[in-house]
């Protein structure tokens, strides 16, 4: 059984996913207009990664005796100025997420709710993993910088990181 902290600190921590899915939703489509396809499919990928991390979190909260809300959600930006400044944000984005998911798993500690700080371990893996691979990204574009030929590249480049992991690594 959560408590009202835990149930509360959980509810928002599924708003972080949702909103987190909503930005990439919105990165991606800011890709594809402009016709950046890799780009594009890897931001879809990581906009349905997030809602997973967050059905994840609503599912936990039903089955532990909590009620898990669905909010409303803040408007993403449309655009995201250069794809320097956008992977820049991605990064920021996740490092903003994992500190979330650190406070959340304080609290667990706090509140002697040693199965949801269980249960958050999950998480406290998949941001290491999550910010490895936006600081990956960030150092390659920020070798291209803003390029025509390197971003074409670049749009490669990262078609072949989201054909990988959807081939083997992907939970
Ligand atoms: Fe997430
Ligand atoms: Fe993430």
């Amino acid at each position: 059984m959560l408590s009202k902290v835990i149930e509360q600190s959980l509810n928002d921590q599924i708003r972080v996913e949702a909103e987190s899915s909503q930005v990439y939703l919105a990165m991606a489509c800011w890709a594809e207009v402009q016709g950046f396809e890799g780009v594009a499919q890897f931001m879809y990928a990581h906009s349905d990664e997030e809602r997973m991390h967050m059905l994840k979190l609503v599912k936990f909260v039903n089955e532990r005796g909590g009620h898990a809300r669905v909010s409303d959600l803040k408007e993403p930006p449309a655009k995201f100025g250069s794809f320097k400044d956008m992977f820049q944000t991605l990064f920021d984005h996740e490092v903003m997420v994992s500190k979330s998911i650190n406070d959340l798993v304080h609290i667990t500690l706090q509140e002697k709710d040693y199965a949801t700080h269980n249960f958050l371990q999950w998480y406290v893996s998949e941001q290491i993993e999550e910010e490895a691979l936006a600081r990956n990204i960030l150092d390659k574009i920020n070798l291209i910088g803003d390029d025509k030929g390197g971003l074409y590249l670049f749009d490669n480049d990262v078609k072949q990181i989201v054909a990988q992991s959807a081939s083997g690594t992907q939970e």
